[in-house]
């Protein structure tokens, strides 16, 4: 981005706003979660006074007052002619958008916390926000260990911007009609169970960490695929971590951004000494240099952030030059490089 002109008044303001940038989070987390936002808009054009919200929500006009104030000041709320706060557009994504909502829970059950140590981890190249949670050398380890609404907001995060692309994505899986996956990072099983109800012969092999394949495997048992998808448990930041071979392809998504850019050169050389020449390997990502509007980008370099300061200090969500150039030097050459609904992109491989 270009530097643009602005009024210095104008600047100050967002500075300000940036200094007392907690503050505003927390209010329209707490807008939200004592019903105000909702109580507002549902008076529509007419309005809410501070008496009724006050005696409607059973919350003291002192602590409504204080929240109010400053979401007026930031666009959240605005009065109308009678005085009334009326919801505005801004107070209407937070209160209602399902990708702000699950942005906003993980910001605040998973990231709050960590992010305070974000200088510290920039400093160290370790994730110095865990320790809010726990004793691990990554999140992934104690995933299935935190807190169960952390653990909500997590997967609630990390469905939320996989899930939805996966039905498009398995006409590109099963073109060759494959008869063995291997799901690397296949975390609770959801892409895996796509799978096998897409094809009613295949077999999918989960390559995941301890905590993630129990809960995936009690999620298999409960639907009846235990003859179908296996799991190997594997960590990757291990000294040698090996993958037996026999997969038709190995499909990865959202998984490369949870690693440096050294680890993801030595996972995919493992990979490709696991192919032979009819393998392939899919990889799906997000890239911040594919996106259309600028929010998706912003969501994008914040996550990496996340990644710095709570997950493992050192990888990120890339662009897909980075990630190309690895691909490429770790041999495989890409054959297909398509789109996949509005955000992510599918890179198809083979051996080179
Ligand atoms: C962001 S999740 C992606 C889940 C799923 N594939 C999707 O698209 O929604 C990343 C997955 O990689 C796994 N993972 C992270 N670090 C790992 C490691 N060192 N070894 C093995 N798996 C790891 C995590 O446990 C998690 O299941």
């Amino acid at each position: 981005m270009t530097k643009k002109t602005i009024k210095a008044i104008d600047a100050l303001q967002d500075a300000q706003k940036i200094a007392f940038a907690p503050f505003i989070f927390q209010t329209a987390v707490s807008l939200k979660k004592l019903g105000v936002f909702t109580q507002i808009f549902e008076k529509g054009k007419e309005g809410a006074c501070i008496l009724t919200l006050s005696s409607e929500l059973a919350l003291s006009k002192y602590g409504l007052g204080v929240l109010l104030e400053i979401a007026e000041s930031t666009g959240m709320v605005a009065r109308n002619e009678s005085d009334n706060y009326e919801l505005t557009k801004l107070g209407y994504f937070l209160n209602y958008d399902k990708t702000v909502e699950v942005n906003m829970n993980f910001t605040n059950d998973v990231c709050y916390k960590g992010l305070f140590h974000l200088t510290e981890a920039v400093k160290t190249g370790k994730p110095a926000g865990l320790k809010e949670f726990g004793d691990w050398n990554t999140i992934y380890e104690g995933l299935s260990q935190l807190d169960s609404q952390v653990q909500k907001s997590w997967f609630e995060f990390d469905h939320h911007y996989s899930d939805y692309v996966f039905s498009e994505a398995l006409e590109v899986v099963f073109r060759d009609k494959p008869s063995m996956i291997f799901d690397i990072g296949g975390n609770t099983g959801k892409f895996a169970l796509q799978c096998v109800e897409y094809d009613e012969a295949v077999r999918v092999k989960i390559i995941d960490l301890p905590g993630q394949l129990d809960k995936a495997v009690n999620l298999i048992r409960d639907r009846g695929f235990t003859r179908r998808i296996s799991g190997l448990e594997l960590n990757w930041l291990d000294d040698d971590p090996v993958i037996p071979g026999g997969a038709d392809v190995i499909w990865m998504s959202q998984f490369l951004d949870c690693f440096s850019e050294e680890e993801i050169l030595k996972i995919l050389k493992i990979c490709v000494k696991a192919m032979d020449e009819d393998s392939t390997l899919i990889i799906n990502e997000t890239y911040t240099d594919r996106q259309k509007f600028d929010n998706a980008k912003f969501v994008l370099e914040a996550t990496s952030l996340y990644f710095t300061a709570l997950a493992n200090g050192n990888s990120k969500m890339y662009t897909s030059r980075e990630l190309i150039t690895l691909v490429e030097l770790a041999g495989l050459k890409i054959v297909e490089d398509r789109k996949l609904g509005e955000f992510h992109t599918l890179l198809v491989c083979k051996k080179a």
